[in-house]
Parts: structure tokens; C-alpha cells; sequence
């Protein structure tokens, strides 16, 4: 069998975000965020699905922290509750919020491993989206007083930094699509979003810088791949399209200081024009540490009139699908590590998501995840055949830790390597967690 060896520094680990394992929305002072409310209208989420309970990690985070320790990972990727921090988003600050916090930090630092601090995993404060939320640039200082808090508490603690976790999400499946919190279907609207939450990181990137906080500090960036059906011009301007969305619309502002000018047209195209004021490129513009890479799926994809905001149709060939019912393409994961490098130049690359929804029977205490498994085996592939390659990649993080609330999905589309007992709250470690613990021991895996 052949093996796959990866370098010694490479960081391994997983990720999770506080909304999908935390529960305990109403304890300690907690305020409601727009996911709180989202999930509890009915038609939002299936099976009315809700994050109150999760995983109830906000009890047994010193579990989840023994978890990843038997792991043996370097890294642990989690997201801080803005409306734990400040219950209203601004104003009073939550001491028990913070403190939760700094348990689940120390306890990470205990077990040798370091944070990954995420700023903002879509649980936007509802008081401030009361005010009309991230369409209001008032919203951006809240959050960068609600940034200068966390740094000011975690520095010197954390070595991790991430903005805004998957802005592509926040501003179109929140706002255009609808299908994520606050649920709104405005083009304009999510324009305006994706412009804002682009200000927001640049603003706390710029804020890093002046407080000298310690560490690295990056984004999280949607990346997908679109192969073009055809060569014919129309193919393969809508794959540019897609990835066109998904990376440069929100990367080429941070790190080129300008957005790129076919996509500004096509939006102009479709009735939304950017809210930029003078100073705001400037803003966004500020030189990161590492490009945050979060990759599940791509396709084979071609021009299609008036398919939905793209005017792009995927083309179903015989690619395995997870139960989520996306296409199964590490290649995809290779191309974007070489499109990334060849567009951005040697900033690092480090996956901060990457992992697969599986059906998972849970029979006689294991889950025999065997189609994970085999996911992982080809995306790390992915992985090392970009660094054999010359790509600059220093850290791999596995989606996710624990089975979690997914989103709009509910409870019913599991992505852990840890099986989790939504009844009882048991946490049993699948096959591929055992698979994953000996990657990262040995540094290779076989294939
Ligand atoms: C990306 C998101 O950041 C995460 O919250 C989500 O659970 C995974 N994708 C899987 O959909």
C-alpha cells in the first residue's frame, strides 16, 4: 500500500463553532443571538431543530478538551458567542461569559494544545440585528469593541486568530438565499453584508496590529472548485463565476486591496452595487498571517441562462456524494491550493475545515465509519500532493470535533469524528477517530 507521508511541523486538529456544540443559550447571561431566534421559527431549521441543548459542551467542554487531547492534536479550532461576551452585542459586558471562556482556553493550554480563536461564527448578537444588523456600519463597531474585548482578555493565551468564519455564508445563504439566520432574500441586502463583513475584518486586523496582540491572526474563507463542462468561453466563465464568489470577491479585498472587477460588473448586472466609502479599501486591505481554507465539495459545472444568481448548473456525473448530498472532489481541494498560491503568492495556507457528512449507525458501541474515513485518505492526499508541490500549507483541521448542530440541517447531518448521543449527551469516538489519532501520531497514513 502506498503510504502518504506528511512534514513534521504540519498542525493537525479540528474545529467546531459555538452555536453548534455550546447549548446553554440562556445560562450565565447569555443574550439571544439571530440564530437563537432562527431556529425557533418554525420551517427554519428541520425537524425544528435548535442549538439550546447541542452538545452541551458549555458543561462538559472539560470532556471535549480530554477528547482532543487522547487525540493527539496540536490544534483546536472553536468560535466565541458574541452575546456571551455582550449579552446585547454592545453596553455591558458578561464577566461569566468571558470566564467560560478562559476555563475552556486554560484547559486547552493544560493539554498542550493550542487555541483557535474564532471571532464571529455567524451568532450575531439579536439586539444588534434589531438595529438592522450587519446592513448597519453601527454594527461593525460593536464588533470592534466586542474584538478589543477578547484580544484583551485571550492575549497572550491564544496563538490563532480568525476573524469572520465563512463571510460568503454570513452575507448569501443569511441574506439572499435565506436559508441561514436572519433569513432575508435581498441581493442588495447581502452585498451590502459581504462589504461590511469585509470592513469588520480589516478593522480588527488593523486593531491586532495596534494592540501588538500576540500570535497570528487569518480569515476563514468558503473555497469550492468548478471544473468547466466545455472549454466554450460561456463553460468556463460561469466555473470563474462560482470560484470567483466563493474566493476572490472576499480574499482579493484583504489581500489586494481591490475587488475583482468581473464580479462588481455581474453584480451591477443583476440590480447590487457596493456601498464603498472613501477609506474603506484602505480598511479592509491589512496584511494577514494565514488564508483560512474551509473545502467539502466542488463539481463539474456550465453556463446555464438564469440559473440562480450565477447563471451556472452543475452537471451530475457519477461523483460519490456524503449525506449531505455534496459531490465528493479532493482534486478540487489540489486546484484551490494552486489557485490560491498562484493569485495571493506565499501567504500560508492553513485548512481550517475540511470533513464529510456521513449516515453513521451506531451498533454495539462503535460507529463503523468506513465512507469518512476514505474521505479524509483523499483529501489529505490532496494535502501533500500540494506540498510536495512547493504550496506553503502548515496546518490541517479536521470538521469536527463532536456531531453537531448543523445549521438549517438540524441535528440530523453529522460531520464528527466523535459520535454524539443527542439524548443522553455520550460522546463515542468513531472509526475515523481512531483512524485520524494515528495519522497525526505517526505523521503518514496508507492509502
Ligand atoms: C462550514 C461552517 O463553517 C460550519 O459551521 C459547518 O458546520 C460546516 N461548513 C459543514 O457544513
Amino acid at each position: 500500500m502506498p503510504i502518504i507521508q506528511f512534514p513534521k511541523g504540519l498542525k493537525w486538529g479540528t474545529a467546531t463553532a459555538a452555536y453548534q456544540v455550546e447549548g446553554a443559550v440562556s445560562e450565565d447571561g447569555r443574550g439571544l443571538s439571530i440564530w437563537d431566534t432562527f431556529s425557533h421559527t418554525p420551517g427554519k431549521v428541520k425537524n425544528g431543530d435548535n442549538g439550546d441543548i447541542a452538545c452541551d459542551s458549555y458543561h462538559r467542554y472539560a470532556e471535549d478538551v480530554d477528547l482532543l487531547h487522547q487525540l493527539g492534536v496540536n490544534v483546536y479550532r472553536f468560535s466565541v458567542s458574541w452575546s456571551r461576551i455582550y449579552p446585547n452585542g454592545k453596553g455591558e459586558l458578561n464577566p461569566k461569559g468571558v470566564n467560560y471562556y478562559h476555563n475552556l482556553i486554560d484547559k486547552l493550554l493544560e493539554k498542550g494544545i493550542e487555541p483557535m480563536l474564532t471571532l464571529y461564527h455567524w451568532d450575531l448578537p439579536q439586539a444588534l440585528q434589531d438595529d438592522g444588523g450587519w446592513a448597519n456600519r453601527e454594527t461593525i463597531d460593536a464588533f470592534i469593541l466586542y474584538a478589543k474585548t477578547v484580544f484583551n482578555e485571550f492575549n497572550g493565551k491564544v496563538k490563532y486568530w480568525q476573524t469572520i468564519n465563512e463571510p460568503l455564508c454570513a452575507a448569501f445563504l443569511s441574506n439572499y438565499q435565506g436559508v441561514h439566520a436572519p433569513g432575508f432574500q435581498d441581493l442588495q441586502l447581502a452585498v451590502d453584508i459581504s462589504h461590511h463583513l469585509l470592513l469588520a475584518h480589516g478593522r480588527t486586523v488593523r486593531l491586532f496590529r495596534d494592540m501588538r496582540v500576540e500570535g497570528e491572526i487569518g480569515t476563514a474563507t468558503n473555497t469550492t472548485w468548478r471544473e468547466p463542462f466545455s472549454i466554450k468561453a460561456e463553460d468556463m466563465e460561469a466555473c470563474k463565476r462560482e470560484i470567483g464568489l466563493n474566493i476572490d470577491w472576499f480574499l482579493d479585498p484583504i489581500i489586494k486591496g481591490e475587488y475583482p472587477g468581473y464580479m462588481v460588473e455581474w453584480f451591477k448586472k443583476k440590480g447590487a452595487e457596493l456601498p464603498i466609502k472613501e477609506g474603506d479599501l484602505e480598511a479592509i486591505h491589512q496584511p494577514i498571517d494565514f488564508i483560512g481554507v474551509n473545502y467539502y465539495s466542488g463539481n463539474i459545472a456550465r453556463y446555464k441562462k438564469d440559473a440562480g444568481l450565477l447563471d451556472i448548473e452543475n452537471i451530475e456525473i457519477d461523483y460519490d456524494k456524503t449525506y449531505i448530498e455534496w459531490p465528493i472532489y479532493a482534486d478540487g481541494l489540489y486546484k484551490v491550493f494552486h489557485y490560491l498560491a498562484e493569485r495571493y503568492g506565499d501567504i500560508p495556507l492553513f485548512v481550517t475545515e475540511n470533513g464529510a457528512c456521513c449516515i453513521d449507525q451506531l451498533s454495539e458501541g462503535r460507529v463503523n465509519d468506513q465512507d469518512r474515513i476514505k474521505y479524509y485518505q483523499q483529501h489529505l492526499t490532496a494535502v501533500s500532493r500540494a506540498i510536495e508541490s512547493g504550496i506553503n500549507i502548515t496546518g490541517y483541521l479536521a470538521w469536527s470535533l463532536l456531531d453537531n448542530f448543523e445549521w438549517a440541517e438540524g441535528y440530523g447531518k453529522r460531520f464528527g469524528l466523535v459520535y454524539v448521543d443527542f439524548h443522553t449527551m455520550e460522546r463515542i469516538k468513531k472509526d475515523s477517530y481512531y483512524w485520524y489519532k494515528k495519522v497525526i501520531a505517526n505523521g503518514w497514513m496508507e492509502i
